[in-house]
């Protein structure tokens, strides 16, 4: 594997408490491309997820060790800019979480938190390049004003993502972000990461090892808080070096 990593770990612990959920986690994620986390529930696939923006630090009795660079930056750092951080790494939950107001207030948010336009051109223009990112401008430019909750399930999850791309993040961390969503749209949203890698580095959580295998271009494996085993997912899939990772895909436990 041969690419300057987008994203770093070096010995990376995390503690809940007294728990340690990462286990020395040396983890290099490169940039456009898509990787996949995978193990079994309680492994740590989303604690990994959330140190990428530094979301766990909303968790109470947490301790981190280690570093975690993005672009060569530890962001572990006391001078990280946490607001710019969550707005360069964003991220895509289980269930999409569309705020209770319109399409275009949904979009109009972030660019006003983080004050990113100001004119009205330039706001309508961001909103229209999301919505076309993500595939749904066609089908909902004459009804931006329309809340949200009213969309589908599979149009809520790819608001949730133009709402990430609209502030032009280099990182998109998804964590399970088809669970909630039908096989025909679990389908239509990895063909969609498949178009989105070409500008973004990616990291997918996933439990559907089929998901991982279609979607993503590396693979990692987490048991137990330690990744066990990271390459290009042809070959965790087919030829994996560890034997935990083999009985994990062929199916013989989680
Ligand atoms: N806020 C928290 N406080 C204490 N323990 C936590 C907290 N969040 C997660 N844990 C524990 O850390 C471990 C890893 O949890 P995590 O949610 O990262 O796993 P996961 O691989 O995402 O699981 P799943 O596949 O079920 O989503 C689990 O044992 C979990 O119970
Ligand atoms: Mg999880």
């Amino acid at each position: 594997m041969d690419f300057t990593a987008k994203i770093e770990t070096q010995h990376l612990n995390l503690y809940y408490g007294e728990f340690r959920a990462l286990e020395d986690v040396n983890i290099k994620i490169p940039d456009r491309n898509v990787t996949a986390m995978i193990g079994p529930s309680g492994c740590g696939k989303s604690t990994m997820l959330r140190c990428f923006n530094r979301m766990n630090d909303l968790a109470e009795q947490i301790k981190v060790e280690g570093k975690i660079f993005i672009d060569g930056k530890d962001i572990l750092a006391p001078d990280t800019d946490l607001i710019f951080l969550r707005r360069n790494v964003g991220m895509v939950f289980q269930r999409p979480n569309v705020f209770d107001l319109s399409i275009l207030e949904n979009l109009r948010f972030g660019l006003r938190i983080h004050r990113l336009l100001s004119k009205k051109d330039e706001i309508m223009a961001a909103i229209q390049g999301g919505l076309e990112h993500v595939g749904l401008w066609d089908e909902l430019k004459d009804k931006l004003r329309k809340n949200a909750r009213t969309l589908t399930l599979e149009q809520q999850q790819r608001l949730c993502i133009a709402r990430v791309l609209i502030l032009k993040p280099q990182v998109v961390l998804l964590d399970e972000p088809c669970s909630a969503l039908d096989p025909i749209s679990t389908l239509r949203i990895e063909e969609l990461l498949r178009v989105l890698r070409e500008d973004y580095a990616m990291v997918i959580v996933t439990h559907n090892m089929q998901q991982a295998a279609r979607v993503s271009d590396y693979t990692g494996f987490l048991y137990l808080g330690k990744l066990i085993e990271f390459g290009e997912t042809n070959q965790v899939f087919t030829k994996p070096h560890e034997k935990l990772t083999e009985n994990y895909i062929s199916g013989h436990f989680g």
